[in-house]
């Protein structure tokens, strides 16, 4: 599914106005074919849920990334940092995927400081069409979740939404959020 992904992995670290030294939360990194996109000089912490993905995560680092990526196994409903820990956050194609969305996205905006940038990436298809509810139970079986309305979680967690851009051959939002 990589290069279905791609563009929207290109473009979303751009989007987190990264600088030297920054510290950021990656939430459910899956196999980490997006860490090569980072820039240099970054300070992420990448978690998800399954220790088989984190370990192709692991190799995909050892092939060479510019970013400081530290791993770990952890459920993104209960993150185990402090209130406060990172400058942004993102999560790419995992918050559809997740049990409880609406609680993942309240545990990244608590970890992350104020004013900081929360960017999400995920299928998005603002009416359904025909083709789009066959095509959803085979997404689910392909593990890349289900459909739910990104902009209603957005606006509910009191986010300030920054920008949203098309991206993917998958239909995908890139959405470029702010902690008030
Ligand atoms: C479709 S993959 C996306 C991987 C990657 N972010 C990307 O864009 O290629 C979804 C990931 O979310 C992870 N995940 C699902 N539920 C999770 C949870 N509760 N906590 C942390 N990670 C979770 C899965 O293990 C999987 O690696």
């Amino acid at each position: 599914m990589a290069p279905s992904f791609s563009e929207g992995h290109a473009l979303m670290y751009d989007e987190l106005n990264l600088k030297s030294g920054n510290k950021v939360l990656e939430v459910g990194v899956g196999t980490g074919i997006s860490l090569k996109h980072y820039p240099a000089n970054v300070i992420v912490d990448a978690i998800d849920a399954s220790e088989p993905m984190l370990k192709e995560a692991q190799e995909n680092i050892e092939e060479g990334v510019g970013a400081d990526i530290r791993l770990q196994c952890m459920d993104a409903h209960h993150l185990e940092f402090d209130n406060d820990s990172f400058d942004c956050s993102i999560i790419a194609h995992a918050i559809a995927v997740v049990a409880d969305p609406d609680m993942v996205l309240k545990e990244m905006i608590r970890v992350t400081k104020p004013k900081g940038r929360i960017v999400i990436v995920n299928h998005y298809k603002e009416h359904p069409g025909i083709l789009e509810r066959i095509w959803n139970p085979i997404r689910k079986r392909l593990g890349l979740g289900r459909q739910i309305d990104l902009f209603q979680i957005i606006e509910n967690n009191g986010l300030e939404l920054l920008k949203s851009k098309n991206v993917n051959r998958i239909s995908s939002k890139l959405l470029v959020c702010k902690i008030p």
